[in-house]
């Protein structure tokens, strides 16, 4: 029997345990995202528009429709629907601050000198993270520009991805942007009061692809920093896993991953990405030679 859900509208379209658990299955096998059992009210909420929007009387016929379309037009919008975007500029300011210290000068240094230097913010959302790369590196190495420096913005929807490549903020998601930054990031010229826009130096570094964390990765590494952060945390424990291994296999031998904070490696990733900062990784250093074969005389 259908074990029908409290309507969350009166008069609203009928949702069922079951239609929950066929969405569940839905975003865990496209997205990798684990939807809390709590979360009917939220699905319900974020879904009814594209429920009516298709004319479907029910939740039952919307995921009939959902799956029946081969444009893929309404499974990406469930995925936008069911995806949590938020972010902004200098999110978790500790890890630009590792970013510009530690990483930096040597990169900077290996770039002047004709090197190839790669950094990726997987699941960049609307970009705000990709561009407070820029800016940093701009701040330091004002002629990267000119250099094999790039990043790489990644995400599986494709909304954030377009909103990411046209650059433009309003006015007041710039509030977290450290004064010094705001200069070098904003393009005077274009920005009008309520909105403020990415200059073209920083846009120039950087390029935004859509990219599932949970089916193959089409990248070219390796990455001297990876940024993905708070995008685990929505997936069950294999599947970060698997998001870990496969960013410690395109990693750059001395490069850094910086995940979210309340996000955790797990204890077998942890044994050979070791942390340099607050939730930042880096390779373990090599074991120093085994002395097994030499013979050891004990002192008297
Ligand atoms: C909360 S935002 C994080 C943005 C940014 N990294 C930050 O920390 O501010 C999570 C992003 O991960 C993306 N995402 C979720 N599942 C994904 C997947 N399987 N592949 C790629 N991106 C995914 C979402 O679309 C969303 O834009």
């Amino acid at each position: 029997m259908t074990a029908v859900l409290q309507p969350f509208l009166p008069d609203g379209p009928a949702f069922s345990a079951e239609d929950f658990d066929a969405i569940a299955r839905f975003i865990a096998e496209e997205a990798g995202l684990c939807l809390a059992e709590s979360g009917q009210a939220l699905v319900y909420s974020r879904l009814v528009r594209h429920v009516r929007r298709l004319g479907c009387s029910d939740f039952a016929q919307y995921i009939n429709a959902v799956l029946a379309d081969d444009s893929g037009k309404e499974r990406e919008a469930l995925i936008h629907a069911l995806t949590t975007n938020t972010t902004r500029f200098f999110r978790e300011p500790a890890h630009y601050d590792i970013f510009a210290q530690d990483l930096l000068p040597d990169l900077i240094e290996r770039a002047r000198n004709g090197g190839r230097v790669r950094f990726w913010s997987a699941g960049c959302s609307t970009g705000e993270e990709a561009y407070s790369l820029a800016a940093v590196i701009l701040s330091k190495f004002p002629q990267a520009g000119q250099y094999d420096v790039r990043i790489l913005g990644t995400d599986i929807n494709h909304l954030v991805l377009e909103r990411a490549k046209e650059g433009i903020y309003p006015a007041e998601q710039t509030a977290g942007v450290p004064a010094p930054y705001l200069d070098l990031m904003f393009e005077p010229t274009v920005a009008t009061a309520q909105t403020r826009s990415i200059r073209g130096e920083l846009k120039a570094m950087v390029s935004f692809r859509y990219l599932n964390l949970v089916a193959p990765w089409p990248v070219q590494g390796p990455f001297d920093a990876i940024f993905c952060r708070n995008v685990a945390i929505y997936m069950d424990q294999p599947t970060q896993y698997l998001l870990w291994s496969g960013f410690e296999a395109v990693l750059a031998p001395k490069g850094m991953l910086f995940i979210g904070h309340s996000e955790r490696l797990g204890a077998d990733i942890g044994q050979r990405l070791r942390p340099c900062g607050p939730t930042a990784f880096h390779r373990a250093p090599p074991q120093a030679p085994s002395h097994q074969g030499e013979t050891h005389v004990p002192q008297r």
